[in-house]
């Protein structure tokens, strides 16, 4: 490759957005631009290496781009997409999992049901562990490829007034998102009722870098943002239905929430969507959240390539 960098990415961790610097993330990204060529036609880049995807939570998106991704770079995968079907159903712990699946991979992408699982597995694993989704938590390679969109739709991330909208409690990825935002020179808003405002560990992380409003109305700000990105109320996560029952569908975003919008607004969502954002919205030029589908594709091909030492 012809970008050479004294950043160091071979056998790291992608664990938490936290722990990369915006120089790094830059890096990951322009690596990722280089990867559109090969994920169109592949590669063999990474000829003999092993993805093993560890998925204890269900997946469409980040478990088969994963491993789409590790094929068109020319290598090969294994795992299970469930964990009924994985030797945990008998009392394994997730500590002998990984120092066993270490013994037939490379690398490791982990999706976890429990915050910190991705760093626990870093800690006892040898080979690198990819975060793809703890809890609650983080979503680190989530936060990579949706502010690879927002570069390569906005042409920039810089100076964008930017509002995540829905479940800013409970959803895994607009807390590794607004970490990665905040080292980037934007306005954020923060749209929720009153019990799923974002995390306070966040809030305290991100408040002195960035602008930050928190509101309960989208169409306050729906004609001052760039970027809408919309997430689903986490049912599955909510320890009281009743809870959940008072929010379900508080947010639809539909033609009519975007006739005061800016006309280059876009709209982005991590998907799988529920009722938040109506079909009628997908044909509109706003609705980018399909091609952030593929941007996760090249991005884990970036991420691959680097944490594998295909480049540097
Ligand atoms: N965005 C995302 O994590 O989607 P999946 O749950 O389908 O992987």
């Amino acid at each position: 490759m012809s970008l050479v960098s004294k950043l160091k990415f071979k056998g790291r961790d992608i664990v938490a957005i936290e722990d990369f610097s915006r120089e790094e993330i830059n890096y990951i990204l322009n690596i990722s631009h280089s990867m559109e060529p090969f994920a169109a036609k592949g590669s063999d880049m990474l000829k003999g290496k092993i993805l093993a995807s560890l998925f204890f939570e269900p997946s469409t998106r980040t478990r088969l781009s994963f491993e789409a991704a590790m094929l068109k770079l020319g290598g090969s995968t294994i795992g299970f997409a469930e964990a009924e079907i994985a030797s945990v159903r008998k009392g394994e712990n997730l500590a002998d999992t990984i120092r066993t699946v270490e013994n037939y991979a490379d690398i490791i992408a982990l999706r976890h049901p429990l915050e910190g699982a991705a760093k626990l597995a870093a800690e006892f694993s040898k080979i690198p562990i990819l975060n793809a989704g703890s809890g609650a938590e983080e979503h680190p390679t989530q936060a990579l490829m949706d502010l690879y969109t927002l570069q390569k739709e906005k042409g920039k991330i810089d100076g964008l007034k930017i509002a995540l909208v829905g479940d800013l409690r409970y959803g895994r990825t607009v807390h590794s998102l607004a970490y990665g935002l905040s080292l980037y020179n934007i306005e954020l808003s923060l749209i929720s009722p009153e019990s799923l405002r974002m995390r306070p560990e966040v809030i305290r992380a991100i408040r002195n870098k960035i602008s930050i409003v928190e509101d309960a109305n989208l169409e306050k700000i729906i004609s001052k943002i760039d970027v809408l990105y919309v997430t689903r109320i986490q049912k599955e996560r909510f320890p009281d239905p009743a809870e959940y029952a008072k929010v379900k569908g508080i947010y639809r975003i539909d033609l009519k929430t975007l006739k005061s919008a800016k006309k280059d607004l876009i709209i982005l969502h991590p998907l799988p969507r529920v009722d938040e954002i109506a079909a009628e919205v997908d044909s509109t030029p706003q609705a980018r959240y399909f091609q952030q589908v593929w941007n996760g594709i090249v991005v884990r091909m970036g991420l691959l390539a680097l944490v594998l030492g295909a480049v540097e």
